[in-house]
């Protein structure tokens, strides 16, 4: 498995390469006014798609621009490309992420960056490692040391419950923040611990899927700004363990302060009916 996953991610990562030389003359699609899709993301999809059929028939998929699949208990969730804006403006912070989940549960996942030649890859119960060497999260334990990244979907998105109160109430509390552009990333450094959190809305699962399992075999933790499960990946924590109760509080405390909620019907529901 672990074989396969490799040649196919990084098979992947080429293609994007390729398309990388002609950004200028990608034809790109609105699934909404900022929400992007490139000729590139939708090969990357069917390439990988098409080597899973081809070598697990069974198997379900879920792939973030063709859909789902059915299939028995093992799924493969893709993202062919995270970080379609970096992507798009020649940035070389996006990632191709492949999860396989079994019942609903991760087994194995990589997330690959092309332009930086980082591959993460994690096996259940078998820990995570970047390029071939394992990797742990980091054991900063305070804030004011400590850096996280965040994204702004949701505000793309329009959403009335936004990023916002979140950001401008965590961000002087810490050294810095990062905006990668790729959730992918984002779960795979707070897993080599060059981040200590992440933070983001409206998420989708294969935005989670293959970082979720690298972070967890690194030791990172994963929740809800409530420090439950029930709202990810509509509200997605993800730390180095060590600070997340406090981040917990300050998300949650957030949250109760905001007059505006979490809307479920707008965020969620509408992404997927784009140009499938
Ligand atoms: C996006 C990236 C980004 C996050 C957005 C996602 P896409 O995925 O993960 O970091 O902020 O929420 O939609 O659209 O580039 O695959
Ligand atoms: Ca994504
Ligand atoms: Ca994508």
């Amino acid at each position: 498995m672990k074989d396969f996953l490799r040649e196919i991610i990084t098979e992947a990562g080429r293609i994007t390469l390729a398309y990388r030389e002609q950004t200028d003359t990608l034809a790109v699609d609105r699934k909404f006014e900022k929400d992007l899709v490139t000729e590139a993301d939708l090969a990357v999809d069917r390439f990988l798609v098409g080597e899973i059929k081809k070598r697990f028939p069974d198997h379900a998929v879920y792939s973030e621009e063709y859909g789902r699949q059915a299939g028995n208990d093992y799924c493969w969730v893709i993202d062919p490309i995270d970080g379609t804006t970096s992507f798009l403006h020649g940035q070389p912070f996006y990632s191709v992420s492949i999860g396989l989940k079994k019942s609903g549960e991760g087994l194995w996942a990589a997330v690959y960056t092309p332009v930086l030649g980082e591959l993460f890859e994690a096996e259940k119960d078998r820990g995570a490692t970047l390029n071939g060497k394992p990797i742990k999260v980091s054991r900063r334990d305070r804030l004011a040391d400590s850096v996280l990244a965040t994204g702004f979907a949701c505000l793309r998105r329009e959403q009335p419950y936004n990023n916002l109160p979140f950001f401008n109430r965590l961000v002087p509390q810490l050294r810095d923040v990062r905006r990668t552009g790729s959730a992918a990333i984002d779960l795979s450094y707070v897993a080599c611990g060059r981040l200590e959190g992440f933070w983001e809305l409206y998420l989708f699962e294969y935005d989670v899927a293959a970082g979720f399992l690298i972070l967890s075999e690194a030791g990172g933790q994963i929740s809800d700004f409530s420090g439950g499960t029930r709202l990810i990946p509509q509200e997605v924590l993800a730390s180095n363990g060590t600070l997340h109760d406090e981040l917990v509080r300050i998300l949650h405390d957030t949250k109760i302060e905001s007059t505006q909620k979490p809307c479920l019907k707008n965020g969620y529901t509408q992404r997927n009916t784009g140009i499938f």
